[in-house]
């Protein structure tokens, strides 16, 4: 399976992907990694790796559709069979996600549907919630709302800090985006019509 990675950040879930692609665990290639953060540690990865890479500052483009439209282009270049948003901290436009309805996913860090947007991990705590986590979805135009794939939970404790829930829960994203990715890949789930089927059913 063709991977696209899309990635604003640290990139350590790009890393997951390519560590269980090297292990053999996971029947994909990432094709491409895209970012709109040329200095991130994503494109920093995809360098390291040898990948192909494209990034693209918004501020170079007259407006977001153009940013997107540029972006998505470069991502259609390289014939994904899945794009994985892992970290990529901007909305997508809504032509984008029609253009590859069915074929994008998103790693989002908390138990959606509560705690769409930025920020997750400082909601959490100021809502006083006592669990967190985080979901792999289906990107459609609403943010954050898509069918949710999977998730993995974990225990707020008393003296938790956003960066403390940041760090627990890393590992917990890496294996549930390895986990996900590694579902689709083998056509255990598959996404048609904006639902989830999974081992034969729907979610
Ligand atoms: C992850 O927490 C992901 O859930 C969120 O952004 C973070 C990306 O981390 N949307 P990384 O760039 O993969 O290290």
């Amino acid at each position: 399976m063709r991977l696209a990675v899309l990635a604003s950040g640290r990139g350590s879930n790009l890393q997951a992907l390519l560590a269980a692609i090297d292990a053999g665990t996971l029947p994909a290639r990432v094709v491409g990694v895209f970012s709109d953060k040329p200095t991130s540690g994503a494109i920093a990865i995809a360098r390291e790796h040898g990948l192909h890479s494209v990034a693209l500052k918004p501020r170079d483009y007259a407006d977001r559709v153009a940013h997107d439209e540029a972006l998505f282009s470069a991502v259609a270049d390289v014939q994904p069979d899945l794009i994985v948003c892992a970290g990529y901290l901007r909305i997508i436009t809504e032509a984008t996600v029609r253009r590859f309805e069915d074929r994008m996913i998103n790693l989002h860090p908390s138990l959606l549907p509560r705690h769409p947007g930025l920020d997750t991990h400082a909601r959490v705590l100021a809502a006083g919630e006592t669990e967190h986590g985080a979901s792999v979805h289906a990107v459609i135009p609403a943010l954050d709302a898509g069918p949710v794939l999977a998730q993995v939970r974990l225990d707020v404790t008393a003296d938790d800090t956003p960066e403390s829930l940041a760090r627990r829960l890393a590992p917990r994203e890496h294996a549930l985006l390895v986990a996900s990715v590694g579902a689709i890949a083998s056509a255990r789930a598959r996404l048609q019509g904006g639902a989830w089927q999974v081992d034969g059913r729907s979610l």
